[in-house]
């Protein structure tokens, strides 16, 4: 076990409660969609499922990792407390027992949640033989988000992922160690091998590419954002997976990139409610949010020099030009469909309440004419800014000035 699984668990830094409040709120709604929608069961497996808790339980400071995070999911729905299957996967011995602990004493008092299942082993030999069985009867597994949290970046194997990914209505979430796979590259200026690069991106000729990434003299960033894209491509490839948000996180108190959240997908809605939910856990008062967490840089950089929200602007203006008259719905549920778009409803929303401050666009009754101006539309809290602002119901049109 490397250094880092070991002190993982000793602090909880904010990056940490960013990742939880993603995957517990996605968690939440994944499993309450399909659900509902399809009528079948859920299953959640939490291959690096950790210790159960971050801190120190004993003395009232512990915070609830993922396991524990995701049955107190399931403990506030009824319906979802009998649907939803929890198999969560450690390795190290230490760390099981805890969990163990915190999940039987979670389980005790809250006694409408199926039991969960819990495996101390290694995430890719615990998975692959049932997934090969799988496959030989030719049937399919529940609907299921895989949750893969690593520390570093062995251990991951893409074949496991992919096999379970490219089933209907299987998702995945997953910590992307941009940093190690980044120093693992370094391996590829030189002859030396690096199976763990092999074992996360699936095939040697992909290793290949990266190296060709390794060796070229692209700058950082350029190189950062070709990885990451090698790594969605081969989601894509291989598991059929369009729809897949990309969440940087930048370190604390480095200007670098510490890791990513990938979460993966077939369909367009989970593609749009994570981007949802990424862009809010960065929208704060002075920022509008983007799929990234800002730590180090942040307050350095400013809503006002932002190039990508002037494109979001300038695509909505764009799509009105020639008298086009488009429903607030077409806009802010359409746009973002679109796999290769890396913004959220929200962000939609606000940038056209901003283009109406700025008078370059009118909001329209449903009659498609009368202009309703701000002041005659309902007004609501930002949860973010705090501010009183106009709304722009999805029935509303709007048309440039
Ligand atoms: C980042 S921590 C997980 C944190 C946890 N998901 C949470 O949010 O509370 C990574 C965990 O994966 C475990 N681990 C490392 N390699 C593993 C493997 N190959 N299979 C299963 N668990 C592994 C480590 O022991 C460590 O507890």
């Amino acid at each position: 076990m490397g250094s880092s699984d070991k002190e993982h668990f000793d602090e909880y830094a904010y990056q940490n409660k960013i990742k939880h409040i993603i995957f517990q709120n996605y968690f939440a709604v994944y499993a309450k969609i399909i659900s509902t929608r399809w009528k079948t069961n859920v299953f959640l497996i939490d291959g690096f499922a950790g210790r159960g808790h971050y801190g120190n339980p004993d003395e009232d400071q512990a915070f609830a990792g993922s396991p524990i995070l995701a049955l107190q999911a399931l403990a506030r729905d009824a319906q979802l407390g009998t649907r939803v299957q929890t198999w969560f996967i450690e390795k190290d011995a230490d760390h099981f027992d805890n969990l163990e602990q915190s999940v039987n004493s979670f389980v005790k008092i809250n006694k409408g949640i199926r039991k969960p299942i819990l495996t101390n082993g290694e995430f890719v030999e615990t998975l692959q033989p049932i997934l090969d069985e799988i496959e030989d009867g030719g049937g399919g597994i529940k609907p299921t988000l895989l949750f893969v949290d690593p520390c570093g970046i062995s251990g991951v194997g893409f074949g496991t992922i992919s096999s379970i990914l490219k089933k209907p209505r299987c998702e995945l979430l997953l910590f992307f160690n941009y940093d190690g796979v980044s120093r693992t590259m370094g391996l590829l200026r030189t002859d030396r091998d690096t199976p763990s690069l092999t074992e996360l991106f699936g095939s040697s000729d992909r290793v290949e590419h990266l190296r060709g990434i390794a060796q070229s003299d692209m700058k950082p960033r350029e190189k950062e954002d070709a990885v990451i894209a090698a790594y969605i491509q081969a989601l894509r490839d291989d598991a059929r997976a369009d729809f897949v948000v990309p969440f940087r996180v930048e370190y604390e108190h480095r200007q670098a990139t510490s890791h990513y959240l990938i979460h993966a997908s077939k369909h367009s809605l989970p593609f749009k409610i994570m981007k949802d939910m990424m862009w809010e856990v960065s929208r704060d008062e002075n920022w509008e949010g983007s799929l990234e967490l800002l730590q180090a840089s942040k307050g350095t950089v400013h809503d006002f020099l932002r190039s990508d929200l002037a494109e979001v602007d300038r695509q909505i203006v764009e799509a009105l030009s020639g008298g086009r008259i488009l429903s607030v719905g077409e806009i802010i549920e359409d746009f973002p469909e679109d796999p290769g778009n890396l913004y959220s409803r929200g962000c939609y929303r606000r940038r056209l309440l901003q283009l109406e401050a700025s008078g370059k666009i009118v909001v329209l009754d449903e009659d498609r004419e009368t202009v309703l101006p701000p002041g005659k539309r309902r007004k609501s809290r930002d949860s973010k800014t705090k501010k009183q602002v106009p709304t722009i119901a999805q029935r509303l049109f709007v048309r440039l000035s």
